[in-house]
């Protein structure tokens, strides 16, 4: 007879049993589930409702239970529904009768978004420092690799010299505001349901605010409809782990393509890469190429826990146990990623030569160039149509870079411009080296100075900025 067959004559059909059981999924909730009733436990007993001795009882018994959760050794029962069901009938068949106490003033609705919230709450702690490793790992590359200098890119056309550092540094950006929305997360999600009851509030004078701090929530919610049926909090988690996955993805892409041997940027270490069982040469970035798969199904739960909830009246329905599959596989998927990443990332190797030839190539300093002409008196379409003279010029030519224009090159396009100062500049004396200088990739990288530039003192900065952020030196 289940818990809750008192009304009823027939025991439950294998079908409906089988479709409507949870236990494979929630025995993850089982320490919270013990730490929640131990909290609720010794609000009984406050409240009166059970004796020192009763209480303690119980509460030995879950510490118990909490050991043999904790070492593997309980067997969960099928044909007890749940974790919750599971650990009660455990409990009472350690403790006796007294154990028939322990769901007094409290419903499953309010158990299991209480285990759930806790569960959430660890979580999130774990993400966390699984993204600091990961900067960490990102920050030591940058450091190490600190005057690499990398073909940036828009449309995946060569656009602008950046530092290596620079790009290492955007992700470290990412995942700190991913950091942040979980943490803005973590702080709507960390109340209290319990004392809702099933959903109109426990029929008890249950101190709701004692046995909240007990669990070390900061508060308790404030309606009890609100308090079983809202999964607002997995919802904005799972926001935010496919943002994180989103960037892990992204970052992925990168190291596939920088890796592949045209453009022989990176080596991913034989550790983190893998082979193909025919074609003997292959060695493929299969971990940052999964993470970018994986992304996949991060987003669809993500989309599956709105579509969820979309439909739902007040309060508790069953549809609600769905919460717990898929995005209990995006917390496990998002750990792991960002584990494999920051392996990843910490043993890449880089070739600053070919990096460094790359990023010279399609005539990269030309912003550069025309922002010198700029800051010699010229306006800026007058510079950009110079330099893009100049660019055509040295593409018919077969010249690779602007810097290595002849000087007549560089006259010869001032003079011919409809622009007075720019006509005026090229009759200045030492203009070609200067402009040269300026068109060339240290030029270039010296010119972005702003801040968030990729000037390398500037680079510099956020690079000890991020280090001091994340304990590094
Ligand atoms: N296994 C259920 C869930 O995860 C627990 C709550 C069930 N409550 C109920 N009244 N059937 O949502």
């Amino acid at each position: 007879m289940r818990l809750w067959g008192g009304r009823f004559g027939d025991g439950p059909d294998s079908r409906m049993a089988d479709f409507t059981r949870s236990i494979e999924v929630d025995a993850e909730l089982a320490l919270d589930d013990i730490a929640g009733s131990i909290a609720h436990v010794r609000g009984l007993a406050r409240a009166g409702l059970l004796t020192a001795e009763e209480s303690e009882t119980l509460e030995r018994g879950l510490a118990g239970l909490r050991e043999d959760v904790a070492g593997g050794a309980v067997a969960w029962d099928p044909a007890l529904e749940d974790v919750h069901m599971n650990l009660e009938t455990l409990l009472t068949e350690r403790v006796g009768a007294v154990g028939g106490k322990l769901h007094t003033g409290r419903s499953r609705n309010d158990q299991v978004v209480t285990d759930l919230r806790l569960w959430t709450r660890r979580a999130v702690t774990m993400l966390d420092s699984g993204m600091v490793d990961l900067e960490r790992s990102l920050v030591d590359l940058a450091d190490r690799e600190g005057d690499a200098v990398l073909p940036g890119a828009t449309h995946i056309q060569p656009a602008q010299p950046v530092l290596f550092a620079h790009h290492l540094l955007a992700y470290v950006e990412m995942l700190e505001r991913d950091r942040g929305r979980l943490a803005d997360a973590r702080r709507r999600l960390n109340v209290s349901p319990l004392g809702a009851g099933a959903l109109a509030g426990a029929g008890y004078p249950l101190d709701r605010e004692a046995t909240a701090a007990e669990l070390g929530f900061d508060g308790v919610t404030a309606n009890s409809l609100d308090a079983v049926s809202d999964r607002d909090f997995v919802v904005e988690v799972l926001a935010a782990v496919s943002l994180a996955m989103v960037h892990l993805s992204r970052l992925g892409e990168e190291v596939t393509w920088w890796s592949n041997p045209r453009f022989g940027f990176v080596r991913v270490a034989d550790a983190f890469s893998t082979g193909s069982s025919m074609m003997p040469n292959k060695k493929n970035p299969d971990p940052a190429e999964l993470v970018r798969g994986r992304t996949a199904g991060v987003i669809g739960a993500l989309a599956g826990m709105l579509t969820l909830v979309k439909g739902l009246p007040l309060a508790y329905q069953r549809d609600l146990q769905e919460d717990k599959p898929a995005f209990f596989a995006a917390i496990r998927t998002l750990d792991a990623s960002l584990s494999v990443m920051s392996g990843l990332v910490a043993t890449l190797t880089v070739n600053r030569e070919r990096m460094r030839t790359a990023a010279e190539e399609g005539y990269t300093t030309a912003t550069a160039l025309a922002d010198a002409l700029v800051r010699r008196g010229v306006p800026f379409r007058a510079a950009h149509h110079i330099v893009g003279g100049l660019v055509g010029g040295a593409e018919a030519e077969g010249i690779g870079s602007l810097a290595a224009l002849p000087d007549e090159a560089f006259r010869a396009a001032l003079d011919g411009s409809d622009d007075a100062a720019a006509r005026r500049l090229a009759h200045e004396r030492g203009i070609v080296p200067a402009l040269r200088s300026a068109a060339s990739v240290e030029g270039s990288l010296a010119s972005a100075d702003v801040v968030g530039g990729t000037a390398p003192h500037r680079v510099a900065a956020a690079l000890a900025a991020a280090k001091a952020r994340l304990g590094l030196e």
